[in-house]
């Protein structure tokens, strides 16, 4: 077994010198496990044969969008979707600039523009052609979009003249491809849109689901607060989530710089405390979802008006214990929700942290991560979580923060209607 075992790669050539090295690129994958489909540009089938790419693949090549028996065996879209990274060597100046500005005019450039997989790009092409200010452009533009770029090197070029072009030698592109495959390579669709509204048939139909999401502010005085980096984006994916799985869905969101979720009920609060009376009053609920960050503690007294400066140097904070919203929920003798569940986001130990909250706050399932400033969770896009319940823990990779939403509420469904 090779991290590229099973691995499926769709690799675009495109029509540059290189190409010849793609063929190697080919052989290093499959001894290493992979399976690969190669689609090509017209231009190149110039520098290398299909036949030779075929041998190699072990698969045919794919080279026409109008083929009518390539529609009907495995249509372009199921081809752009059928892999796990689409890998384009030589990516060629052409090749860059179509996918930068959303060119789709044959098979290769329709591939990458409609797949729904991390493209990989190997640029190759004459040094001038690379520093080109054009050229230069649709690379940024295209790792702003999130496309992977190996490459190119320095060296000599097929055209007599020494600079950066060369295409990444093949065993590079390997690596760039395994460290690529270690993340979730799927890109999600934007929130709400390609699901069909779950409605009556959702996963969670009928059932009242409660979220809480962002940080609070405490007080401190009229013009100052405690507050967190929470941004929120965890909780209203996960609201989101439920509503599209049917669930009658209420959102309770401290300050958070998000839009209302569509489908879901928002209400909108500061405090801890305040956060606990909206939790109380969307009660009943079956799932009760703690995802907001609270803050642990608030000022005994806010100050009525805003504390000045300089009345014998820095005022002390004096602070107490805001209500534990998640033990209240978990501990309510009435109308407690049927599976309670909690965030823990810790900076360190975060598993041992979170099984001792799932002890000691009585609740069904605790959701940790650790929000180490170095992971970039806090405010991302992507979290990797544990789930820790009575029964184990399962730790899930990194995933975009929407596919851990989708992913939680499949979990919790399943675990409703288990009992
Ligand atoms: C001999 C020769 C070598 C070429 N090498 C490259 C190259 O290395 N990189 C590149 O971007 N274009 C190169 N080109 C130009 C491309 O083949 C040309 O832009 C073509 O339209 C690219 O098509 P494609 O992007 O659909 O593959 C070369 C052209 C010729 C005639």
């Amino acid at each position: 077994m090779t991290p590229l075992s099973g691995k499926r790669i769709l690799l675009v050539i495109g029509g540059g010198i290189a190409a010849y090295k793609t063929l190697d690129l080919i052989r290093r994958l499959r001894e290493r496990g992979a399976r690969v489909r190669a689609a090509m540009t017209g231009a190149a089938a110039e520098f290398v044969t299909p036949l030779s790419v075929a041998s190699l693949t072990g698969d045919r090549v794919y080279d026409n969008l109008f083929s009518l028996t390539d529609e009907a065996e495995m249509g372009h879209i199921e081809l752009s979707r059928d892999a796990d990274l689409v890998v384009v060597a030589p990516a060629t100046a052409d090749l860059l600039a179509k996918l930068a500005h959303g060119h789709a005019n044959d098979l290769a450039s329709t591939l990458l523009l409609a797949t729904d997989k991390k493209v990989l790009a190997a640029p190759a092409m004459n040094l001038r052609m690379w520093l080109n200010p054009a050229t230069q452009r649709n690379v940024a533009t295209l790792r702003a979009d999130g496309v992977l770029i190996v490459g190119p090197n320095d060296g000599d070029m097929a055209c007599g003249e020494y600079g950066p072009g060369r295409m990444a030698e093949p065993m590079e592109i390997v690596a760039a491809i395994t460290s690529a495959l270690e993340r979730d390579t799927t890109i999600a669709l934007p929130p709400g849109i390609g699901a069909r509204p779950a409605g009556a048939n959702g996963a969670l139909a009928g059932k009242r689901v409660v979220v809480t999401s962002g940080p609070t502010y405490e007080p401190i005085d009229p013009v100052r607060y405690i507050a967190n980096r929470s941004s929120g984006k965890q909780g209203h994916a996960i609201a989101r989530a439920a509503a599209a799985a049917g669930a009658d869905v209420a959102l309770i969101s401290g300050p958070v710089n998000l839009p209302d979720p569509s489908g879901v009920r928002t209400q909108h609060v500061e405090t801890a405390q305040d956060m606990l009376s909206a939790v109380n009053a969307a009660l009943p609920a079956d799932i009760f979802v703690a995802t907001a960050a609270v803050a642990d503690w608030r000022m005994a007294e806010a100050g009525a008006a805003k504390i000045k400066k300089g009345n014998g140097g820095a005022p002390t904070l004096h602070l107490v214990e805001n209500p534990d919203i998640l033990a209240t929920i978990a501990r309510r003798n009435d109308n407690r929700p049927k599976l309670v569940i909690g965030f823990a986001a810790e900076t360190n130990d975060v598993l041992e942290h979170a099984k001792k909250k799932l002890a000691t706050k009585g609740c069904d399932m605790i959701v940790a991560n650790d929000v180490s400033p170095s992971t970039g969770i806090m405010g991302g896009d992507t979290n990797t979580i544990h789930i820790v319940t009575r029964g184990g823990i399962d730790s899930w990779p990194t995933l975009d923060k929407d596919e851990v939403a989708r992913r939680l509420v499949a979990r919790l469904a399943e675990e409703l209607a288990a009992g």
